[in-house]
C-alpha cells in the first residue's frame, strides 16, 4: 500500500510540470486522485527535482521552521490549485497560481517529505 512518503509523492510532485492540456489543474487533481469522493480544496505542485525535494529534510536543502515543519532555503517552482466553490463534488473546477515560493513541509525520521503545508 501506499506510504506516507508515496502519497506527498502523488499529490505534490510534478516535474518536469506535465502538459495535460488546457487546465492544469482540473487535469492534474483528477490524475492525481484528489477529487474523490469531494473536490479538495487546496493543492500545490512542486515542479523540481525529487532530489531537491527531499533536501528540504536535511541542511543541505531545508532548515527548522515553526512547529517541526521545514522549510526550503530556495523558491522552488510550484503551481497552487484552488477549487473555485460552488459544489464540493466532482466534476471539480480549479484555477491556479504558478510561481516559484519558499515551501514549508513536515518530514519524517527517514527525512522523507509527508506533508506539504505552504509555500511563502
Ligand atoms: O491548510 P490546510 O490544513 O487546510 O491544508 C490541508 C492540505 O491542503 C495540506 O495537507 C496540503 O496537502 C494541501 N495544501 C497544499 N498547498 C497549500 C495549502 C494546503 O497543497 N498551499
Amino acid at each position: 500500500c501506499e506510504t506516507a512518503y508515496q502519497k506527498f509523492l502523488r499529490q505534490h510532485y510534478d516535474n518536469p510540470k506535465s502538459n495535460v492540456g488546457r487546465n492544469y489543474c482540473n487535469a492534474m487533481m483528477q490524475r492525481r486522485e484528489l477529487t474523490k469522493p469531494t473536490c479538495k480544496d487546496v493543492n500545490s505542485f512542486i515542479h523540481e527535482k525529487k532530489q531537491d525535494i527531499l533536501d528540504v529534510c536535511t541542511d543541505k536543502g531545508g532548515k527548522a521552521y515553526k512547529d517541526g515543519l521545514r522549510v526550503s532555503l530556495k523558491p522552488f517552482s510550484v503551481t497552487t490549485c484552488k477549487h473555485k466553490g460552488g459544489s464540493t463534488r466532482p466534476p471539480c473546477e480549479y484555477k491556479e497560481n504558478k510561481s516559484e515560493r519558499y515551501i514549508v513541509i513536515r518530514c519524517n525520521n527517514r527525512n522523507e517529505p509527508v506533508h506539504f503545508d505552504e509555500s511563502i
